[in-house]
């Protein structure tokens, strides 16, 4: 070795041991010329253990040869990468290598100086990022999974409470069909009558612009209308003959009983009223209030008009069943007098359809199952 190249290594030595990082000298055939005091403590070994020996003598088999070749590849080329240094207690420090070959016009041709940075604490701050990052997204997935449970036991619940309240609400109707039909069996052919009752009000009532809800609330008010004739006497409700004036009086009040015996509750405030007014004629001459006009409220105005329409239509003890000509006729007649002209013009038509020939084929008793 020249006075020169040895002046020359001293240098290269200088600068790698004023390094803040690993730094070495290699030779063209892989020896280690030197290795500063960073890179020795990086590897776990004293100066003297790594001079003079071949680079990838430390690395495992496979590595070696893989660094032999890339030594030979890469004997012109700069270069930066990550890798792995094997330490001698057999653990691997992760680090980013940088190396460029000296200058064919220095005195160490083909000489390459390695510089060598420990990631390690960013390896482990990336790999505890990773852990809570993974931890957050097992959370996320939990947090989504229950979410989706709670999502899906609302539905179910919401959909039970919707099954039980249509329930409760078809057992309440039911309930005042069964009520109806006690009531009106006691002087009507069959129960059939309240059925019919609470079709013809339906009906009208959505021909007039409610809505299929609102009407069929109101089908269910009007059969409860005679409600009241429960506590009239058998002796006058069912007298084949004519009443006396007493009697008449007596009869007139099933409308005051019938508004009594019905609940306070919201759902029959209808009822109530239709209870009450059911006999309330158009010109002030019915009872019990006399009332006239729009003063009478419509729903009561809507069945006393389909009550007296059924009754003419019906068989009874003391009478055939009027053909639907007749009757039309005899409401028409009635128009103004008893009944509100603007219900009579909006039924008349709608009397000679297919939906009312159909209610009036309804002769057969409520079933309840
Ligand atoms: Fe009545």
């Amino acid at each position: 070795m020249t006075t020169a190249t040895s002046e020359s290594i001293r240098q290269i030595v200088c600068v790698l041991d004023a390094l803040h990082c690993g730094g070495v000298l290699v030779a063209p055939d892989g020896t280690i010329v030197h290795a500063n005091r960073r890179f020795c403590r990086m590897m776990q070994r004293a100066w003297g253990d790594l001079v003079s020996r071949r680079i990838w003598d430390f690395f495992p088999p496979q590595q070696a040869t893989q660094l032999r070749y890339d030594f030979a590849q890469d004997a012109y080329e700069e270069i930066e990468r990550e890798a792995v240094l094997p330490q001698a207690d057999g653990a691997e420090l992760p680090v980013i290598v940088s190396s460029r070959p000296l200058d064919s016009s220095s005195m160490l041709p083909a000489h390459r100086i390695y510089t060598v940075i420990d990631i390690s604490s960013q390896k482990t701050a990336e790999s505890r990022f990773q852990e809570q990052f993974q931890d957050v997204a097992r959370l996320s997935d939990t947090v989504l999974e229950q979410a989706l449970a709670l999502k899906h036991y609302s539905q179910t619940l919401e959909e039970q409470v919707a099954e039980r309240t249509s329930e409760l609400r078809q057992a309440n109707l039911d309930s005042i069909l069964m009520l109806a039909v006690a009531s009106e069996a006691r002087d009507t052919d069959t129960g059939a009558h309240v059925l019919r009752i609470r079709e013809f009000t339906q009906l009208l009532g959505r021909e007039l612009g409610m809505s299929e809800r609102e009407a069929e609330e109101l089908g269910f008010s009007a059969i409860l209308h005679d409600v009241g004739k429960i506590q009239i006497p058998d002796g006058i409700l069912k007298k084949p003959g004519p009443l006396t004036p007493e009697e008449r009086k007596l009869m007139e009040q099933h409308t005051i009983f019938g508004e009594r015996i019905l609940s306070k509750r919201r759902f029959f405030d209808a009822s109530r009223m239709i209870a009450r007014s059911h006999h309330e004629n158009w010109d002030g001459s019915g009872y019990p209030d006399g009332l006239a006009g729009e003063t009478i409220p419509l729903p009561a105005r809507i069945v006393h008009l389909v009550d007296v329409f059924d009754a003419l239509t019906s068989k009874r003890v003391y009478k055939d069943a009027w053909s639907l000509d007749e009757a039309l006729a005899e409401i028409e007649r009635c128009c103004g007098r008893m009944f509100d002209p603007g219900l009579v013009r909006v039924f008349l038509p709608l009397a000679r359809t297919n939906e009312v020939r159909d209610i009036m084929s309804l002769r057969h008793d409520p079933v309840f199952v």
